[in-house]
């Protein structure tokens, strides 16, 4: 029993030699997200009523990725890669599912979702028994040509045209929506009489338009969006286009850039009203960049939600973490896993942060490290100081209360912690818990020895 609806299946499993890479190549970056994350985002609409990625090469790897990204996408394993009509029989039983399916090959990120909609509601307009979308690249050299024949279309390799074939300008994008039925019972059909020995899908359109089936063609006005990637100076180029039509989206909407040409900004990052970018800016993954906020020069977000008004002075790098609305950053500060700045906090010069809390308003101004601690709201860390939250064994945790001023170069040895409003001593190795409202001091007692100087620089001791 089919189920209604158009499912999508993405051609996943080639080794993709020309990367010359041992990274499967749907798992090699694009602007930080693997090639595969554009499909899989184009498709990921209500038109489409199920998702399944046909995976080969380093299936392991690019399985677990599925399943950590992208929950509900099925997996189909095709051990040896015989070619892209083999890869979509492999498959045949899910797709059997569906009334049509969409497929689209796992190297063609620039795809948007606009253009996959609107092949699929051209194929269900023209009731087609397929429908493939055509481009005219500035150089068609590598894709299959789309030649016209008198019952339809037939699709030649580059590596089987004629000459006179090669001269065809359009080509196949490798993009289609098949009715299931057609497809199904085509499959079995084709061979691997050509000069790669594998088994074509493109043979099937041609058997359906010599069995009078209707076939049509919907040309993509825009060839970028069908740029293949298939070595990485075609990566590099769809990276470049990818980062201009991010950048010109987020611009649209009222960010600044101060130089957009050095500012590289991943396809799942929002960012809210009047934001301004300094050059050599990178924002990554998962990352919410509230309004008003100013990412200074060399900054790395990943991951991470900065909220209103924050500044990042320059050469900060923030990972999977938070910055409270009014925060500062910068320059030369690393905050990382899960830590959290509240409101007006600041965390200044060379100060590594992890895993911690800092409260609102709390500052780390200069050389600190704060490993598995709480900060509490308006407390002062002063410069030097350590939390010495690894034993070797544990990492151990450090928790400071609301109004504490921490002395310079304090050095807390976890597990320890420092009750509300109090003050450690400046060169303080604290080991023991401190009561709220007190004063820690946990250094050597200073001696003066006085006339020492003079007697070093006369050393036989020269009578008085
Ligand atoms: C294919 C088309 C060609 C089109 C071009 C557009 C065929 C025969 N040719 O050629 O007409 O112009 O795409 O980019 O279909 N794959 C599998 N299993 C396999 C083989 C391939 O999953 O056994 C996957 C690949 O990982 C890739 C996609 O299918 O994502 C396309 O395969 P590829 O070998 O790149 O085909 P092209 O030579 O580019
Ligand atoms: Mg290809």
């Amino acid at each position: 029993m089919s189920m209604p609806g158009t499912g999508v299946l993405v051609l996943a499993a080639g080794k993709g030699t020309r990367m010359k890479s041992e990274t499967p190549k749907v798992l090699l970056r694009l602007l930080d997200e693997p090639l595969l994350y554009y499909p899989l985002r184009a498709t990921d609409a209500p038109d489409f009523s199920g998702r399944a990625v046909v995976v080969g090469h380093g299936s392991k790897t690019v399985s677990q990725y599925l399943q950590n990204a992208w929950p509900g996408t099925e997996v189909v394993v095709q051990q040896e890669q015989l070619g892209t009509g083999h890869a979509v029989f492999t498959a045949r039983k899910w797709v059997s599912r569906f009334e049509r399916v969409m497929i689209i090959p796992g190297d063609v990120p620039m795809i948007t979702g606009e253009t996959l909609t609107r092949l699929n509601s051209r194929h269900l307009e023209a009731c087609e028994d397929c429908t493939f979308l055509v481009f005219e690249p500035s150089d068609p050299t590598g894709y299959g040509r789309v030649l016209d024949t008198e019952k339809g279309f037939r699709i030649v390799e580059e590596k089987d045209a004629r000459e006179h074939e090669k001269k065809c300008g359009r080509v196949n994008s490798g993009i289609y929506i098949f009715n299931t039925g057609p497809l199904l019972e085509q499959l079995e059909n084709i061979g691997r009489d050509n000069s790669q020995g594998e088994f074509y899908l493109t043979d099937v359109i041609h058997n359906l338009c010599e069995e009078g089936k209707r076939v049509g063609i919907m040309v993509c006005p825009d060839p970028d969006e069908m740029e293949g990637v298939n070595d990485p100076l075609q990566l590099d180029r769809v990276s470049r286009i990818m980062r201009r039509r991010i950048l010109d989206h987020h611009m649209k909407n009222g960010l600044k850039c101060v130089d957009s040409e050095t500012v590289w900004i991943g396809p799942g990052v929002s960012i809210g009203d009047d934001v301004t970018v300094e050059p050599f800016v990178q924002v990554w993954g998962r990352s919410d960049i509230g309004s008003r906020s100013r990412l200074g020069s060399y900054s790395i977000v990943r991951n991470s939600i900065l909220g209103e008004n924050v500044h990042l002075s320059g050469h900060v790098v923030i990972c999977d973490s938070r910055a409270g609305d009014n925060s500062v950053l910068g320059p030369f500060t690393y905050v990382r896993d899960g830590s959290e700045l509240g409101e007006g906090a600041f965390a200044g010069k060379f100060v590594e942060i992890k895993k911690s809390r800092i409260g609102e308003g709390a500052k780390v101004p200069h050389l600190s490290y704060i490993g598995d601690a709480t900060v509490g709201k308006g407390s002062n860390i002063g410069a030097g100081t350590i939390t010495c939250n690894y034993d070797g064994e544990r990492k151990n945790p450090t928790s400071i209360g609301e109004g504490c001023f921490v002395g310079s170069d304090t050095m807390f040895v976890a597990p320890v912690s420092l009750g509300d409003r109090s003050y450690t001593a400046a060169g303080s190795v604290i080991t023991k818990d401190v009561p709220a409202e007190s004063l820690a001091i946990g250094r050597a007692k200073q001696k003066n020895i006085e006339g020492w100087a003079r007697r070093k620089r006369k050393p036989d001791g020269g009578g008085e």
